[in-house]
Parts: C-alpha cells; structure tokens; sequence
C-alpha cells in the first residue's frame, strides 16, 4: 500500500491532496483564488504566489488531517513543478521539497498535463482493473485554460504529441468569450450554464478546422466571430477601436443563445479532431482503445456528453474524470506519482520548476 501526498501551485490553485494506491482519493483540498483574479479577468501572476505562500501550509495540513494521516505515514511527496507560473510553481515546490527532506521521504516531480489525464484513473467505482493496467494505447485530451492537445496515451507516463492549439486554448476561448458577453471569471463554466437555458442553432459561428488533415486546433477566429457579432463590427484599430454595440444591448435570452452557440462550435471542432486523430492512428495501424479527457474545460457538460456518444459509436471506453478532479488539483499531482513511485523513478532535491511542458 503507497500513501501519497501531492501538492500542486502551478496557476491560481493552492491544492494538496493524499492518494491511496495510485487511485483512491484520501483528501482533496484546492483552495481557489478565483476572487482575487476576477477583477482582472485573468490570474496576476504576482497576485497568484502572494496567495500561494500564505494558503500553502494550512492546505497540505487540511488534506493530511481530512485523511486522517500524519506526515511520517507518507510514502512520498509529489509536486506539480511543470507546466504553469513560475513563481507559483516555485511556492509548491519548495513546501513539498522541505517536507521530503525533513521526513526523508522520496519526491517526486510531476508534469501539470499528464496529471490532468491521470485524473481520469481516480475514484472509478466502475471498472475492478485499474485504468492504467486495461486502457492503452489510449488517445488522449486535455483541454484546460493553457493548454489544448491531443496525445497518442501509450501509458500515463508516455505521451506522444499528435496536435496542439496554434493560437489560444480551448478554455482560454472560454474565458475570454465570457469577458465578451459580460460574464464572471473563469467564464468556461458560467458559459455552461448560460448555454442550458440558449439555442445552439442560434448563430453559425465557425469550426476552425486548418488544413485536411491537421490535428492542431485554432480558436483565436471563433472569438473575433464572438465579438463582432455581440458587438458589431469595429471602427478604428488598438485603443481608439469603437463598436456600435456592448453586450450591455443583450437580453438575457440573446446571451444564452450566443453562449449555446459558442459552445457548440467549440465542442464540435474538438469532436471532430478527436475523429481525425483516430483515423490518423487507425492507418497507421495504431488503434486506440481507449479516449482520455482531462483539464479543466473537461468538466464541461456539452462535451461530456458528446464524447459518451461519439465513444458509443466508435466502440471506445471514455475516461473523463469526475468534475471536482477535471480543474487543477492536486489528487491527480499524487495519483500520477505512485506510477513513478513503483518505476522506483525519484527525484533530487535540486528538482526545478520549469515554466513550459515537455
Ligand atoms: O485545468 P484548469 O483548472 O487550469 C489550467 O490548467 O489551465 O482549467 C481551467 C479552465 C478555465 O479556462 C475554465 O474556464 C475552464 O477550465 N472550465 C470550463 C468549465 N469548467 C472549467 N470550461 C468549459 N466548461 C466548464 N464547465
Ligand atoms: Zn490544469
């Protein structure tokens, strides 16, 4: 049995959370500094590690004494030390590097993205097996607020990258179309639920393809579409831009249809490649059987359920983490680390945060 804390500071989280096995969710603390980033409409770096240091301590005690477990019944001590802010990375970092070395204990660093599609291996009631002993090659995709990629999964550790956004990521798209209609931050899920009560058929907004057969995805367009028609095409250029309207104009009814129809266009692209990226791997004689979500923009109802169906269709088992493990945590940060943990793969305590993914 492997007892593992995991910490992980890598945006506008502070989280800390005990995973039993590789798969059993002890404890799950995020400590979410939403509130202080809305007035910005985005995370201030500087703001971010501020509330990171003062959150960090009572977090890791929180998720230790909710499993019920003091720190000398800790296996190791897993840390999120790539991708994400540096000065954030470097407040997770440092905690969990004092801990190991005071308990002497192994760490071990993760990667932010993988841990997003480890998620998915967590608190299944559903299958006996664990996910990553049955479910490979997988294809996998995270979607989150920095990153939107689709990866050919031949194990959690083993990643090969098919495609990637060119310009913004899927949540980024999110985030920014709900500062366009005058919503809270982050705006993914104020746009979800917008979107139940809106008609997705309302406005034609475009699906970003690329070329043929490119598994990269763009979504910079389908927020300029957004814009414009919210608020009418500009007049100007850089600051002295002017609309002839603001989302100010829009009943309530307007910005659900707008919302429905945006999000569609965004589900819909991502439906799309993830065929595309089977039929890549198919004629290459690479069949996954198996597709993996994760990332924040995961817990997002419309795609959820169109990869249930597309998985229905495709004879493919669907793994999509439970919505409180798809935003930034920490329990899919130890989740990953006990695959390292039995590879007996450690590392030093000159480990370094690392701004950008492998
Ligand atoms: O994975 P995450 O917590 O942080 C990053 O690693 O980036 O993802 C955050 C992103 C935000 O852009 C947020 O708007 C989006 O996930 N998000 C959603 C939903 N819940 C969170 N997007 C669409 N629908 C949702 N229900
Ligand atoms: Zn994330």
């Amino acid at each position: 049995m492997t007892q593992i804390l995991g910490i992980e500071t890598s945006c506008d989280e502070t989280a800390a959370a005990v995973v039993k096995d590789g798969e059993q969710v002890l404890s799950n603390i995020v400590a979410s500094q939403h509130e202080l980033h809305e007035e910005y409409r985005g995370v201030v770096p500087e703001i971010a590690s501020r509330a990171h240091m003062e959150k960090i301590l009572p977090v890791v005690q929180s998720a230790l004494s909710h499993a019920n477990l003091t720190m000398d019944q800790i296996d190791a001590v897993a840390v999120g030390n790539r991708p994400g802010l540096i000065g954030s990375l470097i407040v997770g970092l440092s905690a969990a590097k004092a801990l190991a070395w005071m308990m002497q204990k192994p760490l071990i660093g993760i990667d932010h993205v993988k841990a997003h599609l480890y998620a998915a291996c967590l608190d299944r009631q559903e299958i006996s097996q664990p996910a990553h002993k049955q479910n490979y090659p997988a294809l996998g995709l995270i979607v989150s607020g920095g990153h939107t990629s689709l990866y050919e999964v031949d194990s959690p550790i083993e990643l090969k990258l098919l495609g990637r956004t060119i310009d913004d990521a899927v949540g980024e798209a999110f985030d920014k179309a709900a500062v366009i209609l005058q919503l809270g931050y982050p705006g993914g899920p104020e746009i979800d639920r917008l979107a139940q009560g809106g008609n997705p058929e309302a406005h034609p907004f475009p699906r970003s393809l690329l070329q043929d057969d490119s598994l990269d995805f763009s979504f910079s367009g389908l927020k300029t579409s957004l814009l414009y028609t919210v608020r009418g095409k500009p007049r100007g250029r850089g600051k002295q831009t002017t609309f002839d309207r603001s989302a100010d104009d829009l009943s309530t009814r307007q910005k659900a249809d707008l919302a429905a129809s945006f999000q569609a266009a965004i589900i819909d692209t991502l439906i799309i490649k993830i065929e595309r990226a089977i039929h890549h791997l198919d004629d290459q004689n690479r069949h996954p059987v198996s597709l993996i979500i994760g990332g924040g923009v995961s817990a997002n109802s419309l795609l959820r359920k169109h990869a249930a169906e597309f998985g229905g269709q495709h004879n493919l088992a669907v793994y999509i983490p439970q919505p409180s493990l798809c935003i930034d945590n920490a329990a899919m940060i130890a989740g990953l680390a006990n695959v390292y943990l039995q590879a007996g793969i450690y590392d030093d305590l000159d480990l370094p945060a690392i701004a950008t993914s492998k």
